[in-house]
């Protein structure tokens, strides 16, 4: 029988199970990582696809949703307080809107993950006005709104900022098509634009879209919705608004980071480890800049990918983070992990956010030797770290720090683990099935 997560009836729905927010992962160090592993579907697919279901009259169902992890269980509270009927069993997800019992997206449900601002476009396509909280910065940036509100208002949105809310409203016959030029990619701005033109009246050209596997992933759910869409994973997208989208089916991607994240780990920690379900097409950049560091992902049968590597010093190697098809900034923190330990220095460079290093002093803190100069940091190879106690700052910070224990020597105490839990579905159960030893000690920061 399906498990009903949330809906209408029931906002304060509780997430999937989960351990204490204070909870922390214990590490020893120096286990090879032998046998196969399956990527979840893709966090920051997943959320979008969500608040798609807000533009359908039927219901979406989604397969492949990583329904275990935290900003999923977020999703699913704003868009039950929205009037979004979420049923969940296993990765299958099922989301129908009966009667919108709310156009507003509260402080409460936004602040807690940036994501949620994605039911902007939606609400406001397909119900005329929304009211979102403005999520505010972040621990990685400041990361503005401005190019989402940009795009709204050139499909003839009225859109203000009052009382830290964006209140937006469509005209009274609705959103009309348009060219909408951005000076720069932003991946949500391209979504929001993207689902807000398939209900818009006539075409919406958008020229300087994000170009990230996500963005098409969406765009495909649009599709079996029965939007007119074309160009999405490019920088120009082309959409012909139709009048309604209808109930639909869709398998979510495999998730890219975490897939990256599982072969920097390989990388790291030595042995042989498969990838089940990753699509190696989205992970260009990182298995060049991984050949450069000395290993060479290969692909098997069936669409696995197998790392294998001796758990030898890596060689240093330079990267800087772009947008996609460029390094991805979601996987910085966890090649720094591996430069820790390299033959060599490498520069790291990030150009997304303008806050992303705060994994660089607690690897200092396991021996590392980084030093952070604006948007770079000089990463000089040590030959080993040592296991510390470690706080998590962001979900990518986190696993890096996660990464490091699995080399370091001793034992490595990952603090604050419910930002890993945003995002890696499973991690635990997935690291020692691996060989790891890893285990979750519950309780409070001593
Ligand atoms: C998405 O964030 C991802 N989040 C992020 O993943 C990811 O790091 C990022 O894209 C870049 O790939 C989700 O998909 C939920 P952006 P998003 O708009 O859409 C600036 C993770 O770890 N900007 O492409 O918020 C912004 O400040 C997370 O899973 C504006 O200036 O990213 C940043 O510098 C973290 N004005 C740059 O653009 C705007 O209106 C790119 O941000 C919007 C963005």
């Amino acid at each position: 029988m399906a498990q009903a997560l949330a809906h209408a009836d029931d906002a304060t729905a509780a997430p999937p199970q989960q351990g204490g927010a204070l909870d922390r992962l214990r590490i020893v160090g120096g286990q090879r990582l032998n046998g196969a592993v399956r990527v979840s579907g893709a966090k920051n697919a997943a959320l979008k696809h969500m608040c798609a279901a807000l533009l359908a009259d039927g219901a979406l169902r989604l397969t492949n949703v990583p329904t275990g992890l935290r900003d999923i269980a977020s999703q699913t509270a704003l868009l039950a307080h929205l009037g979004v009927r979420v049923d969940a069993q296993g990765a299958d997800m099922t989301l129908r809107v009966n009667r919108l019992t709310s156009h507003t997206a509260p402080y409460d449900l936004v602040r807690k993950m940036r994501g949620s601002i994605l039911v902007l476009g939606p609400l406001l396509a397909r119900f005329g006005r929304a009211r979102v909280s403005l999520p505010g910065g972040c621990a990685i940036g400041t990361r503005p709104v401005d190019l989402h509100l940009q795009a709204l208002r050139a499909l003839g949105a009225n859109v203000l900022l009052e009382n830290g809310y964006i209140t937006a409203t469509a005209p009274q016959k609705g959103l009309v098509g348009a060219k909408v030029v951005f000076p720069s990619a932003s991946v949500g701005a391209t979504e929001n634009l993207l689902m807000a033109a398939t209900l818009a009246k006539g075409e919406t050209v958008i020229a300087g879209a994000a170009r990230e596997p996500e963005i098409a992933d969406l765009a495909a759910c649009l599709a079996a919705m029965g939007a007119v869409i074309e160009g999405a994973g490019t920088s120009t997208i082309r959409v012909q608004g139709v009048p309604s989208l209808h109930g639909a089916m869709h398998r979510v991607m495999p998730d890219r980071i975490e897939a990256g994240t599982w072969m920097i780990a390989a990388a790291m920690a030595g042995g042989r480890v498969v990838l089940k379900d990753a699509d190696t097409q989205h992970l260009a950049a990182l298995t060049g800049l991984l050949a450069a560091a000395g290993v060479t992902p290969t692909p098997a049968t069936g669409g696995d990918l197998v790392v294998e590597a001796t758990g030898d010093r890596p060689q240093g190697v330079d990267i800087m983070t772009a947008p996609y098809p460029g390094f991805p900034t979601d996987l910085q923190a966890q090649f720094m992990a591996l430069l820790a330990r390299a033959d060599g220095a490498a520069l790291v460079t990030e150009t997304i956010f303008e806050n992303r290093f705060m994994h660089a002093p607690e690897l200092v803190r396991m021996g590392a030797d980084i030093r952070v100069q604006g948007n770079a940091a000089i990463v000089r190879g040590v030959p080993g770290l040592r296991g510390a106690p470690v706080m998590a700052t962001d979900l990518r910070a986190s696993v890096a720090l996660v990464l490091a224990g699995l080399v370091a020597r001793g034992t490595t105490e990952v603090h604050r683990i419910y930002h890993l839990e945003r995002g890696y579905e499973n991690i635990v159960e997935k690291l020692r099935a691996l060989g790891a030893e890893v285990e979750r000690v519950p309780g409070q920061f001593a």
